[in-house]
């Protein structure tokens, strides 16, 4: 495989160029939270071009009748993503059941939001003791998601560096990571946070040949929110977006090896005809302040992202573990 170039900003990728689908062909896949909402769709959409889908999901009956439907394109995996285990074991299922035996593309989906619940927000009692939240969605979306990355990684490097092969990681974020969001307070951590991901990880993912890209939905229909919520966000005057254009947008990062640190937004078909568009509000273009503190940030941070780089601390002076 051409070695992938180091990160540097050359404008938003073209959506209104399409996918090549013909490139997921055999390809094997793998999306945590696949047996529902736009997790399902993607899933089918990726079947249908014949690549070897793996969804993991905590709902095993709607999982497993999605895999017999797309049999023999999909397999499902009961996964918890916050159990590290229950993560190797879908990686491991992954690779053993494509073709290729490989695991080429992550589609980081599984994600819970505030309809569970966020107990950072009630206001407690002053004058009883405090109450300890549980901090269960950042548990999901962000422990549950550095584990897939962390095992995205190693399970990529056991493979060929080859044209065959791919090593693309697409984590399913959200627009709050743009816009405030009031009383959302656990679901905009963790959306933000992975976004952070995302952009600290796309300036060494390169060295490894690996890619890492973020997709943000605007509103869509799924189960993560209840009917009665979505009706009142309608009667408010918001529009939803398909599912399919989610689907759609997975497929162009997941066909175009160039594309590598990119945030990809999901949008009503009134604001772009495609569904989706490259947000291009992660570089500091016209900013001097921030664009010259991260030209000074490249510079200093020599880390490398390679095996037996041997230094013995790291930029910031902690010891190297
Ligand atoms: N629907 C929207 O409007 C919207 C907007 C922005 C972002 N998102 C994000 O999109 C992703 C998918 O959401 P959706 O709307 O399709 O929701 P959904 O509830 O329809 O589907 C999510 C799937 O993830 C699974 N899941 C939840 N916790 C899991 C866990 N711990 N381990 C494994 N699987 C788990 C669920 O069982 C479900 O099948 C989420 O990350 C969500 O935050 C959704």
């Amino acid at each position: 495989m051409p070695q992938l170039p180091p990160y540097t900003y050359s404008g938003p990728v073209d959506c209104t160029i399409p996918p090549d689908r013909t490139q997921l062909k055999g390809k094997s896949v793998i999306v945590t939270g696949g047996a529902n909402g736009m997790g399902e769709t993607t899933v089918r959409a990726f079947a249908a071009e014949g690549a070897y889908v793996t969804i993991a999901d905590l709902n095993e009956q709607r999982g497993q009748e999605l895999a017999r439907e797309l049999s023999p394109n999909a397999q499902f995996v009961k996964c918890n993503i916050t159990n590290w285990d229950e993560q190797v074991h879908m990686f491991e299922a992954a690779i053993a059941n494509s073709p290729s035996k490989s695991c080429d593309i992550v589609i980081a989906n599984a994600g819970i939001s505030r309809a569970f619940g966020d107990t950072l927000w009630p206001l407690d009692d002053p004058n009883a003791p405090p109450v300890k939240p549980t901090l269960s969605i950042i548990d999901v979306n962000v422990y549950g998601t550095l584990y897939t990355w962390k095992l995205a990684v190693h399970y990529f490097r056991k493979q060929p560096d080859s044209e065959e092969r791919d090593r693309c990681f697409i984590i399913t974020g959200s627009m709050v990571a743009w816009i405030d969001s009031p009383a959302n307070w656990q679901y905009t951590v963790s959306k933000y946070g992975l976004r952070g991901l995302m952009r600290t990880a796309r300036r060494n993912s390169w060295e490894q040949g690996i890619r890492i890209n973020y997709v943000a939905p605007c509103y869509i229909k799924s189960a993560i929110r209840s009917p009665e919520y979505e009706a009142q966000l309608i009667s408010k005057g918001v529009e939803f977006a398909p599912p399919e254009d989610v689907a759609t947008c997975m497929m162009k990062i997941s066909t175009d090896r160039t594309i590598n640190g990119h945030s990809f937004m999901i949008t009503p078909k009134s604001c772009c005809k495609e569904g989706y568009m490259d947000v291009d509000k992660d570089d500091h273009v016209d900013d001097v302040y921030f664009k010259r503190n991260q030209e000074r940030q490249l510079r200093i941070i020599e880390d490398r992202w390679v095996e037996g780089w041997e230094k013995d601390r790291t930029a910031e002076g902690a010891a190297k573990n």
